[in-house]
């Protein structure tokens, strides 16, 4: 198990360009080029054990992969039944997608995942694909991975879903391309949108009305993916609190997804007074470009609306929170519990650890901003824990251990903190269970 000591920073002005590719896009590409009737190429594709564990399944699901090292040529000829276990290694978007994927292709497919994505909720998308008539199961009576599918003919569907989740509205999306007639997906509020737009682009018939989509089933194979995966706000997102809770710092992300459904975060900040610009360098499928975060003081804010567009960034943001002047409240957020980890409690943990007063309830929690101290935080395995709170150490130093989460989805993380702080790494041979 690898944890960090991190010391406290001066100020910075930095422009980083090599902020992770975007974890969401980067496993659809893999998933959406077993659509296609040709090569998709991608470029700029996470190297992250998340989705590197897509583009595995997907080799196993008989792709053929090219990579150069700078550009991913996938070739389906349509999916093949595996002799493997498909592993989505910690991926809740791995394995929720590839059900909706799977559900109608001929043969079997077992789909499983670490301890963390063994505990968490499955019912989500096998209740409402096992409805239409899919062949899955699992333990806990289909809530919990290992899933077990039996391609199966689909029918089709009108679903109202109680949870703005993409990813099970994508699972349904990708179910309603192979299923018997027109479908309608309508969530509760508007989830993050990649799969619509990728679909869209690569000519799927589905048409978005707010917030229900319908979806045509697929007459054809669909165009190849031709895309370079923008950088991932999520990730940048953790520099962006790095400039705001150091005085006179700045910071450019550049690269960045810009949709409208992945920013919001970067919104809050400016609520709390941080200075923040956004420049469009470019658009293809997504709007992309530069994000400007400048330090200013910080207030307290309440974030109770748009949660699925800033439920990653959460913990980052409430590093935020603990250096703003009152108390932050986050509600509505019970999403937050089912996670890589249960985020209400493990960042009210970190947080109270460092000596910040909190306040823990079911949807939310509340954060009175003071004074950050150095202290022991345990990242409970999940990736936006540890990072959030490196991010925090550097106001104050901070101890973060189990680390190995961060290779999920941001490999490169301490290389770019090295140009903020410094760091020692230190190694404890603990046995994990
Ligand atoms: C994701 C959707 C979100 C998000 C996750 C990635 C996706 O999950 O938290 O990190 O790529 O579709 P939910 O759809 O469960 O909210």
């Amino acid at each position: 198990m690898i944890s960090v000591e991190v010391s406290k920073s001066s100020q910075f002005s930095l422009s980083i360009s090599e902020i992770a590719p975007d974890k969401s896009i980067s496993h659809r590409s893999a998933m959406f080029s077993m659509l296609a009737n040709g090569t998709s190429e991608i470029t700029n594709f996470l190297r992250a054990e998340d989705t590197m564990n897509s583009l595995e399944i997907v080799r196993n699901l008989g792709a053929k992969i090219e990579d150069d090292g700078v550009t991913i040529k996938i070739t389906s000829n349509g999916i093949k039944e595996p002799s493997e276990i498909l592993d989505c290694g910690n991926s809740g978007t791995g394995i929720r997608l590839f059900c909706g994927l799977l559900s109608s292709a001929n043969g079997h497919f077992i789909l499983t995942g670490d301890k963390y994505l063994r505990h968490r909720p499955m019912k989500r998308v096998t209740i409402p694909l096992r409805d239409i008539g899919a062949k899955l199961d699992g333990r806990n009576d289909s809530d919990l991975a290992p899933l077990s599918i039996r391609g199966a003919s689909l029918k089709a569907f009108d679903y109202n879903s109680k949870i703005a989740s993409a990813q099970v509205k994508s699972c349904m999306i990708l179910a309603a391309l192979r299923a018997e007639g027109v479908c309608t997906y309508t969530e509760p509020e508007l989830s993050r949108d990649h799969t619509e737009r990728m679909l869209k682009g690569m000519g799927a018939n589905l048409h978005v009305d707010g917030l229900k989509t319908t979806i045509n089933p697929m007459k054809e194979l669909l165009s190849p993916l031709v895309i370079r995966v923008p950088a991932d706000p999520s990730s940048a997102f953790f520099f962006a609190v790095a400039a705001a809770i150091i005085p006179n710092s700045n910071i450019t992300l550049e690269g960045i997804t810009l949709n409208e459904t992945r920013i919001e975060a970067f919104k809050a900040l400016e609520r709390m007074g941080a200075n923040i610009t956004y420049e469009t360098t470019d658009n293809k499928y997504e709007p992309i470009g530069n994000i400007h975060v400048k330090y200013a003081p910080l207030k307290a804010i309440t974030v109770e609306d748009n949660i699925p567009w800033l439920i990653d960034e959460l913990p980052a943001l409430s590093i935020a929170f603990a250096c703003a002047d009152g108390v932050s409240v986050v509600k509505n957020a019970e999403e937050l519990r089912v996670k890589e980890s249960d985020r209400i409690s493990t960042v009210v943990n970190g947080l109270r650890a460092c000596g910040i007063e909190v306040e823990e309830v079911q949807d939310g929690y509340s954060v009175v901003g003071g004074e950050l101290s150095k202290a022991t935080v345990d990242s409970y395995g999940d990736h936006r824990i540890a990072m959030s709170f490196i991010i925090a150490g550097l106001r104050c130093g901070m101890s973060v251990t189990d680390l190995d989460c961060i290779n999920t989805s941001f490999p490169n993380f301490f290389e770019l903190l090295g140009k903020i702080t410094e760091f020692s790494h230190s190694k404890l041979d603990l046995e994990s269970n």
